[in-house]
């Protein structure tokens, strides 16, 4: 079985109308619904705006359904100006850009406990999905995720992340999912189709383009499962 987990109903709809047999099941008020898709069995959860939201569904997610893989998909802002709105990028690293020790010494985004700041994706996995995007002619890249409890729309917010993490996305969900598959040793994968540029523009950029956008993604999804999964 796989996992997938969107942030938002509207990145996850049209996934959830593939559904053959669906089931549902609500767990601390986030609903799985099990079923199939082109015959292989998954396992599909809106988990709502944020990390700890998104912790809690993924760790749910990985008890209750023991997924072999989960694969975070919808939108993301770009960090990178070869990237336009309707690309997708595929993480190859996922890090959380508002996690700070700093103060005690720890490096921006060092997680301890764990200690990890590049929290890793499955690259087999991410392989296939850019394989798929390349296939539907989507335009796409690989490279760092940069996860954070905030939508950035501000240059210098933009430009710090970019200069500390090297990272070719914003999200608020996808580094948290990472983290919680890590710690069970769950393979993950991150797509994000772009909505907006992170910057002045991006709350307007948001609303005119999230929902095409994440319909990208959710295209290559559906391709990725047809042609490697089922
Ligand atoms: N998701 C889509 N655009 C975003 C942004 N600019 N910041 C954070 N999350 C986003």
């Amino acid at each position: 079985m796989i996992g997938i987990i969107a942030a938002m109903q509207l990145e996850l709809e049209s996934i959830k109308r593939k559904i053959e047999n669906a089931r549902e099941e609500t767990v601390s008020g986030i609903t799985y619904i099990t079923g199939s898709i082109y015959s292989y069995p998954v396992v599909c959860a809106v988990c709502g705006v944020g990390k700890v939201n998104a912790a809690v569904c993924a760790q749910t997610m990985i008890l209750k359904y023991a997924p072999e893989a989960i694969i975070n998909t919808g939108v993301g802002g770009a960090l990178s100006k070869d990237l336009k709105v309707c690309d997708v990028v595929v993480g190859n690293s996922a890090v959380q850009h508002d996690f700070d020790t700093s103060p005690l010494g720890d490096e921006k985004g060092f997680v301890s406990t764990v200690n990890i700041t590049h929290f890793p994706l499955d690259e087999a996995l991410s392989n296939k999905l850019i394989a798929s995007l390349t296939f539907l002619g989507i335009h796409a890249k690989s490279g760092v995720i940069a996860t954070g409890d905030q939508f950035v729309c501000d240059p210098r917010v933009k430009e710090e992340i970019v200069s500390r993490f090297d990272a070719k996305a914003c999200e608020m969900e996808g580094g948290a999912i990472a983290h919680v598959c890590f710690m069970n040793n769950t393979p993950c994968a991150i797509l994000r189709a772009i909505s907006d540029g992170a910057d002045d523009g991006a709350t307007l950029s948001y609303q005119e383009f999230a929902e095409i956008a994440a319909n990208q993604s959710v295209r290559a999804l559906l391709h990725f499962i047809k042609t490697s999964l089922a």
